[in-house]
C-alpha cells in the first residue's frame, strides 16, 4: 500500500549567501535525475528567499519563509507581510521556533496570530512545539507540548494545510536526540491533541525535528506517526540534504 509522502523541510536559519544558489542548483540538479516521491521544501532568510524561489521554480524544491509578522502590509520597519512572502514565492512558513520563541519572546497567542496571517496570504504554516531539557526532566514534557498546540494553534487551521514540527528544544543544533521510542510517544500524543481540537485536523503531517542528520535520518522518519522532518544545519548543503530526502524514499518503502 502506498504510504502518504513525507515533508521533508530545510530551515536554513541566519545562514547562506548567494553563493549558497551553487547547493540548491546541486539539490535540483540530483532531483531532477532521480525524483523523489516526498515534499521538499527549503527555508531561506528572507533576503535570499526570491532568488531561491526563481531558482526552484517549475522543480521540485518548494520555497519557504522562517518567520512573518502577523500584520497586513504597512509601517513596520523591518518585517515582512505573509502577503510580502507570498509575492517573493514562499509557499509555505515555520512559525513559532524555538529560536523565535525564545530570541523574540513569541508566546503562543503570537504565534496563533503569525498562524492567522499565513493562512489570509495562502501560506501553509509548519508550527513549531517542544520542550526544553528541564520540562523534560520534570516529567512535563507532553503537558507542555499540549498546552503549545492548543494556544499556538488558531481553530481557523481546522480543514486548512498545516503542519506541526516537534522539536525538543534541547535537541536543536545539540546533535542529542530523544529515542525512537521518545519520538514516537510524542508524536502519538500530538496526533490525539490534533484530533481533539480539530474535527478535521486528522490528516496533517506531524514533524520531528531537532539534529536530524544523514547517519539517523531514515530510522527517524521510519517510526510511526513520523511525517517528516524540520532540519537546521544538515540541509545546507546538498551532500548533506539529499542524503536525508533519500532517507526518506528507503523509510517509505
Ligand atoms: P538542527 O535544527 O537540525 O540544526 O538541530 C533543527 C531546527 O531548529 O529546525
Amino acid at each position: 500500500m502506498a504510504r502518504a509522502p513525507k515533508l521533508i523541510v530545510g530551515n536554513w536559519k541566519m545562514n547562506g549567501f548567494g553563493a549558497s544558489l551553487h547547493e540548491v542548483r546541486r539539490m535540483l540538479d540530483a532531483l531532477a535525475a532521480q525524483p523523489s516521491p516526498h515534499r521538499i521544501v527549503l527555508c531561506p532568510p528572507a533576503v535570499l528567499l526570491h532568488r531561491i524561489a526563481e531558482v526552484c521554480a517549475g522543480s521540485q524544491i518548494e520555497v519557504g519563509a522562517q518567520d512573518v509578522h502577523h500584520e497586513r502590509p504597512g509601517a513596520r520597519t523591518g518585517d515582512h507581510a505573509a502577503e510580502m512572502l507570498h509575492d517573493a514565492g514562499a509557499r509555505l512558513v515555520i512559525i513559532g521556533h524555538s529560536e523565535r520563541r525564545t530570541d523574540h519572546r513569541e508566546a503562543d497567542g503570537d504565534v496563533a496570530a503569525k498562524v492567522q496571517a499565513a493562512l489570509r496570504a495562502g501560506l501553509e504554516p509548519i508550527v513549531c512545539v517542544g520542550e526544553r531539557q528541564a520540562e523534560r526532566a520534570a516529567g512535563e514534557a507532553i503537558r507542555v507540548v499540549r498546552s503549545q498546540i492548543e494556544g499556538s494553534l488558531p481553530m481557523s487551521l481546522d480543514g486548512q494545510a498545516f503542519a506541526v514540527a516537534y522539536e525538543p528544544v534541547w535537541a536543536i543544533g545539540s546533535g542529542l536526540t530523544p529515542t525512537l521510542a521518545e519520538i514516537e510517544a510524542m508524536h502519538a500524543e500530538i496526533r490525539q491533541a490534533l484530533s481533539d481540537r480539530f474535527p478535521r485536523g486528522g490528516a496533517s503531517p506531524v514533524l520531528y525535528g531537532g539534529s536530524v542528520k544523514p547517519v539517523n535520518a531514515r530510522e527517524i522518519l521510519a517510526t510511526a506517526g513520523v511525517g517528516g522532518v524540520l532540519v537546521g544545519g544538515a540541509s545546507l548543503t546538498a551532500s548533506d540534504f539529499l542524503p536525508i530526502v533519500r532517507s526518506a524514499d528507503q523509510a517509505a518503502s
